[in-house]
Formats: C-alpha cells, sequence, structure tokens
C-alpha cells in the first residue's frame, strides 16, 4: 500500500477513471425543495435575504411546483404564511387555512410531486413561539400536542403525502402518530425534524416565514448546539414513536450528527440545509467571492457523504439543473 507501489495519483488522472471510483453521488431525486405559500393572486414577494426564494399565492406556486418536477426533484416542502395569527395559532388547522387549499392545489395540479408539510404553530402564533404560551411565558408542551396533532390530521385530511413536525415539543411523534391512525390516515409517513438544534442559521427563514419569536428565543426546546449524544437520543425517542425518517438541522455546521444519525439508527435521514447557509453562499457569490456553483455541489456532496439520504435545500433548482448539464457534457480527457 506504500509509495512507489501504490500512487492515489493514478487513478485521479482522468475524469473517466474519477468517476469509476467516486463513492458519493448527487440526484435530483434526493432533493426536497422549500415553498412559500401566502394568501392573495399572483403574489411572488422576494424574500430579501435569500435571493431566488418568494412568498407565492397559489397559482405561483402551481408554476414553480410544475418546474420543481420538470427537473426531477420529487418533493416539495410547504409552509403556510396565514392571514391570521393568534395565540394559539388556530390558522394551523383551519380546514381553509393557507396551507390546507396549497396541499389540495398541488396534488390536483402536480399530482406525480410529493407534498410534504411543515407542522408547526409559529408562522400561526401571535407570539411566534412553536408551542402555547402559558401566562408565566413558558411554552406548555403537552397541550401544544393537542394543536401540533390537530394540525398535521387537517394537512392529511387536505390530502397531503407526508406530515414533517419541526416544533421540538416531546412526545409530538407518538402524539401526531396516534392521531393520523385513529382518522385512517395509518398510510401517511412522518418525516420528524427530530435532532433540530437552537441555530442562529435560521435567521433568513424567519423573515421569508414571518416567524421570529416576539419574545425569548428557542432554547427550552431546540437542542443545545454542544450536545451529540443528546441529538442521536432525540432520534431514537422519535422512531420508538413512530417517525418513518429522522433528519438533522442544520445541515453542514452539523455533518457529524447526520453521520452519527445515519450509522446508530439505521433509518432513512433527512438533512436540513438551512436558510443561513443558503444566505452565506448567496451572499459570497454574488460579491464574487466563491464560485457558487461549485461550493453548492461541494456542499451538497459532502451532506450525502455524511449520509444523508434526503437533503431540503433551497439550492434545491439549481442543483438539478447543474446535474443535468453535467449529465449532458461529454467526458473530459486527461487532466494535468
Ligand atoms: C419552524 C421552522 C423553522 C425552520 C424550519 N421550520 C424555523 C425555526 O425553527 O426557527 C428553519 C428553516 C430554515 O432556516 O431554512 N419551526
Amino acid at each position: 500500500m506504500y509509495f512507489p507501489h501504490y500512487r492515489p495519483r493514478r487513478m485521479r488522472q482522468t475524469d473517466s477513471l474519477r468517476s469509476m471510483i467516486r463513492e458519493t453521488h448527487l440526484h435530483p431525486h434526493i432533493f426536497t425543495y422549500p415553498l412559500f405559500v401566502t394568501h392573495g393572486e399572483d403574489v411572488k414577494n422576494p424574500v430579501s435575504s435569500m435571493p431566488g426564494v418568494y412568498q407565492l399565492s397559489i397559482n405561483n406556486l402551481i408554476e414553480e411546483a410544475r418546474e420543481v418536477a420538470s427537473l426531477g426533484i420529487r418533493s416539495v416542502l410547504i409552509f403556510g404564511l396565514p392571514e391570521h395569527k393568534d395565540d394559539v395559532g388556530s390558522s394551523a388547522y383551519d380546514p381553509e387555512g393557507i396551507a390546507q387549499m396549497a396541499i389540495r392545489a398541488l396534488k390536483e395540479a402536480v399530482p406525480q410531486l410529493t407534498v410534504i408539510a411543515d407542522v408547526c404553530l409559529c408562522e400561526y402564533t401571535s407570539h411566534g413561539h412553536c408551542g402555547v404560551v402559558r401566562a408565566d411565558g413558558k411554552v406548555d408542551n403537552d397541550l401544544s400536542l393537542e394543536l401540533l396533532a390537530k394540525t398535521a390530521l387537517s394537512f392529511a385530511e387536505a390530502g397531503v403525502d407526508v406530515v414533517a413536525p419541526s416544533d421540538m415539543m416531546d412526545g409530538r411523534i407518538g402524539a401526531i402518530r396516534s392521531a393520523l391512525d385513529q382518522d385512517g390516515h395509518q398510510d401517511v409517513p412522518i418525516f420528524s425534524y427530530s435532532t433540530k438544534y437552537a441555530s442562529s442559521f435560521y435567521g433568513p427563514f424567519r423573515e421569508a416565514a414571518d416567524c421570529a419569536p416576539q419574545f425569548g428565543d428557542r432554547k427550552s426546546y431546540q437542542m443545545d448546539p454542544a450536545n451529540s449524544d443528546e441529538g442521536v437520543r432525540e432520534a431514537m425517542i422519535d422512531i420508538e414513536e413512530g417517525a418513518d425518517m429522522v433528519m438533522v438541522k442544520p445541515a453542514l455546521p452539523y455533518l457529524d450528527l447526520i453521520y452519527r444519525l445515519k450509522h446508530e439508527t439505521r433509518f432513512p435521514v433527512a438533512a436540513y440545509n438551512v436558510s443561513g447557509e443558503y444566505a452565506m453562499v448567496k451572499a459570497a457569490a454574488e460579491r464574487g467571492w466563491i464560485d457558487e456553483q461549485a461550493v453548492v455541489m461541494e456542499t451538497l456532496l459532502s451532506i450525502r457523504r455524511a449520509g444523508a439520504d434526503l437533503i431540503i435545500t433551497y439550492h434545491a433548482k439549481d442543483a438539478a439543473r447543474w446535474l443535468q448539464e453535467r449529465m449532458a457534457e461529454p467526458s473530459r480527457g486527461r487532466d494535468r
């Protein structure tokens, strides 16, 4: 195995040789594209901190979904922006709520696309927390479970393919699984945001989804970025409660968790390449400081290499396009 008998560079000489021993691959079907849906007609509000991302009314959402599907991407993740917010997030479980309307419209217009809906209260509550806030200012876990289960159920009734709870309350996967099962939705999978950290990388999303907490922070429910074993434990608990897929969020600063979840749970693992990760790449690329395509593809490949089966990313459409272009490109000859 030692030089000069073994020379690792031998297998790096051409694109063709390199591709023969490549261990990790990206495909459009491992990407999920997040979409933000809002009320109104023909709305397309740009999210300033996320170039290329918009808040879309249903007609534009359908257009976007058609484009996503045409690129070979199989799934979208829906976030609803309600007209009305209150302290119990009642628009989240309103059968005529924005997410429910979007789910019905998407399933009718683009039935081949898998529609995943984010289950959380923060976009729907006036205080912006992911659960119900008690008089003493604390987020009430068990009271929140009922509302989260109600939300998941109403998404299932609207025809959603998958529910993805992102609230981080204890026991929510069990509560959602039993609510779905009791109502005949035993075939609706749950992708759990099991290993979700109280991260500073969600900033731009909170503009996109208009869900910044109005007081305090999310540290009493989202995880401490310092913890690794706890992240694995959270995934194990959710699997026990009925999760079909577990998730690490954010992705790039938590590649170690992706690796551990993949190896320790033996369950499908999703990684959420979040808004702040996207915004940093976009900002540096706009200034000409990095090569956007090269950095995005290397990032996605790293997330995949760490063990992610599915990658939720705002880069999905660009990455799918670049993958198509690379497939079409004739293989280059011997490099130096
Ligand atoms: C809702 C939710 C958040 C994200 C996904 N679902 C925000 C948060 O928890 O504060 C973040 C996604 C991103 O930053 O791209 N709970």
